[in-house]
């Protein structure tokens, strides 16, 4: 029976583009649980927008000079594009700028501050004076109380989960100059968690919510045994929805408080747009209303906006918060302000039309119960060991041999052996089997099964050896062709949710309509006898070791980068007196011969023309500089130093380098018309005082 669902998934801050840790936490389940309710037959209201307040992105425009509303337009075109071209399959995406939002939002609160369900209360918050703003959420850091995590936010400690005031923190800092805040008085509306408490209690601990995800009933037990207390949901911020009631004048909604309303304004949008009423979808108490999110999230979508829903009254409450753990990048934590990612633009233009393999790769690996580690490695054996060796091979070779016996006209079976049997009951039972891991939110389980019906495929194949019967029993040939082709088709329907290009390649293909899921297991026959399949067209490719060679360059250069920027300068050494700078005896020399010095990584020894005389000088620039580069080029040379031996060989001096603001090794070099011009003014200033 068909029943209706409301899925969400978070929404994105429209301060960066998405990159493959929200792919795996968010958005490819909700795609893949979204494509396999609607494929159930169900009514599915699939939504998700841009989250476009908040402190991150006004801090983002002050950095760029621009205004927030620049950012949030740049960005949100950017994300809604890119989950457009990775067919991620909203229903409605939709944006918190927008103005049915802001109406939906301004009414939700005056609807809660109407029925009394707000604290009104005057308190001293962080202010920064030189800034002339109070600093709540990311406009300050400091240490968590829980955990002792030193770069914790004024709204969250990203360490540990909690979720935080940001009076709470221990040495707070403004983010905006530095400064140690000061105190000053503001009125705010809390809601008072504190209130609803017992219902959280009864709905969550004491109700059925046991089989929620470990890490998330866990979580919240935890943050209710602590108690709960008033949280403030307004701010002193110019960047944001009004405060539309009477002493709200210069404050907004906090981020938390209407980004969550943000899945019901886009509910709206897409209700009016589709003839569809938005209540049936948020206020039916046989509405099915599932919200998928990171871990970071949870107590937002377990505690915060539940509680909302309840003192707005007419809400329905979430069945399951199914959360995942994070995604890190080649052994290190993903970050969107070290560029330590892996951007879905950037993979889309470099993967063009590829969007499964990532998307499979992300499922089979995905953060489900702990953190997981996404490596190129992996993506190119999900692509080359399953994807195609076993999920494209079936179908090729189904695909190739239909056509060749048969003019890609399926063939009529005769009777069954008791391996087609088994195989064909082994192929009815997928779909519940799939069903099961997907309901549990286990989608990579799901995918592994799914996985297993492909390699179901091969083995029949396999054993039963049509390339050989072809030429004894034409009549078990075409039994076995058939049975295959089952095969090919099932899979076609059961891979829709987790390969969606793949799927309608598929269909196209086998040159046959959309079935549902449960087709597959019903008795009805999914490729009939004297069906005309096409032509066959290879669904996956190889990825080539240079292709991950060059994304693993990609990353490195971009860790370079952000070493260099993050790089502080060295702090200036004690002072000399002139008289002991005279002492120095500087020369311009020019390297003759300079060769790697063996077993030692950092060391060249060079033969260095001093004009005076021929001389050995060990020099540590291995690292930055090959032999063959360094020979003929002039350099200065501090001549007077005392010699000293490096493993066995006498140094007569020391080639003078320094460091570039990105902290690369280059040469105070004598020469003007080079490019290292920053050392050029370092010595020259030198010698002309
Ligand atoms: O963590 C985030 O990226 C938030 N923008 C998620 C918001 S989810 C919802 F409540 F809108
Ligand atoms: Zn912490």
């Amino acid at each position: 029976m068909s029943k209706r669902y409301t899925i969400t998934a978070a929404l994105p801050y429209t301060n960066g583009p998405i990159h493959i840790g929200h792919l795996a936490g968010v958005y490819v389940p909700a795609d893949i649980y979204s494509r396999y309710l609607r494929l159930l037959g169900n009514d599915v209201a699939f939504i998700c927008g841009s989250d476009e307040h908040g402190v991150p992105i006004t801090i983002k425009a002050k950095k760029e000079g621009v205004s927030p509303q620049d950012i949030v337009d740049k960005y949100h075109a950017n994300i809604k594009q890119s989950f457009e071209d990775f067919g991620i399959s909203f229903d409605n995406y939709s944006r918190t700028t927008a103005k049915i939002h802001h109406e939906t939002a301004s009414e939700f609160f005056k609807t809660l501050y109407d029925n009394n369900e707000f604290v009104e209360e005057i308190s001293e918050q962080l202010y920064d004076a030189e800034a002339d703003q109070f600093l709540a959420d990311r406009f300050v850091t400091g240490t968590c109380p829980k955990c002792g995590n030193e770069e914790a936010y004024g709204d969250q400690c990203e360490n540990c989960g909690t979720s935080l005031n940001a009076t709470d923190l221990i040495n707070p800092k403004s983010a905006i100059t530095g400064n140690v805040p000061t105190l000053k008085e503001t009125k705010h509306w809390f809601l008072p968690l504190n209130k609803h408490e017992q219902f959280l209690k009864d709905w969550i601990l004491k109700g059925h919510k046991k089989d929620w995800k470990p890490n998330v009933y866990g979580q919240v037990k935890s943050w209710i045994d602590d108690g709960l207390r008033p949280r403030a949901v307004t701010r002193d911020l110019d960047w944001g929805i009004p405060v539309p009631v009477e002493g709200g004048e210069g404050k907004v909604l906090y981020v938390w408080f209407d980004a969550p309303i943000g899945y019901i304004s886009a509910t709206k949008e897409w209700a009016e747009r589709e003839g569809k009423n938005w209540e049936d979808y948020w206020k039916k108490e046989d509405t099915t209303l599932v919200h998928f999110i990171g871990k970071d999230n949870i107590v937002f979508h377990c505690i915060i906006f539940p509680s909302m829903l309840k003192a707005e009254g007419s809400y329905i409450l979430p069945e399951n918060v199914p959360a995942n753990e994070f995604l890190n990048l080649e052994g290190s934590k993903l970050s969107t302000s070290k560029n330590w990612a892996v951007w879905l633009p950037d993979y889309l233009e470099d993967f063009p039309d590829q969007q499964d393999v990532l998307r499979y790769a992300l499922t089979a690996n995905a953060p489900e119960t702990k953190d997981n580690d996404f490596t190129w490695k992996d993506f190119q054996a999900r692509n080359n060991n399953e994807l195609v060796a076993i999920f494209g091979n079936f179908i090729n070779r189904v695909v190739v041999l239909t056509n060749k016996y048969y003019n890609g006209i399926v063939p009529q079976p005769s009777d069954y052996s008791e391996v087609d049997k088994e195989t064909l009951a082994a192929l009815k039972a997928y779909p519940a089997v799939i069903s099961s891991s997907i309901e549990r939110y286990r989608f990579r389980e799901a995918s592994q099964e799914l996985m297993n019906l492909a390699r179901l495929g091969n083995k029949y194949l396999a054993d039963e050896e049509p390339w050989k019967t072809i030429k004894t029993d034409e009549e078990r040939t075409k039994t076995v062709m058939f049975v295959a082709l089952q095969i090919a088709s099932a899979l076609d329907v059961l891979s829709e949710p987790f390969l969606p290009f793949t799927s309608v390649k598929l269909k196209s293909i086998l040159n046959k309509m959309d079935d549902k899921w449960d087709d597959v297991s019903s008795d009805k026959t999914l490729l009939p006898a004297n069906h005309q399949i096409g032509k066959g067209e290879l669904l996956f490719s190889k990825i080539e070791d240079t292709e991950i060679e060059k994304q693993l360059a990609k990353l490195e250069a971009s860790k370079k980068a952000n070493e260099a920027a993050n790089k502080t300068a060295e702090p200036q050494k004690d002072e000399i007196a002139f008289d002991d700078f005279t002492k120095l005896d500087m020369r311009v020399g020019t390297i003759i011969e300079a060769e790697k010095m063996p077993k030692t990584k950092k060391l060249l020894v060079l033969k260095v023309d001093t004009g005076i005389d021929t001389r050995t000088i060990v020099s540590g620039i291995a690292e930055s500089f090959k032999p063959e580069e360094i020979i003929g080029k002039r350099v200065t040379v501090l001549v007077n130093l005392a010699p000293r031996k490096l493993r066995g060989i006498e140094s007569q001096g020391m080639i003078l380098m320094t460091e570039d603001e990105h902290g690369n090794l280059i040469f105070v070099n004598p020469d003007t018309s080079t490019s290292n011009q920053d050392a050029n003014e370092v010595i020259n200033g030198l010698k002309i005082s």
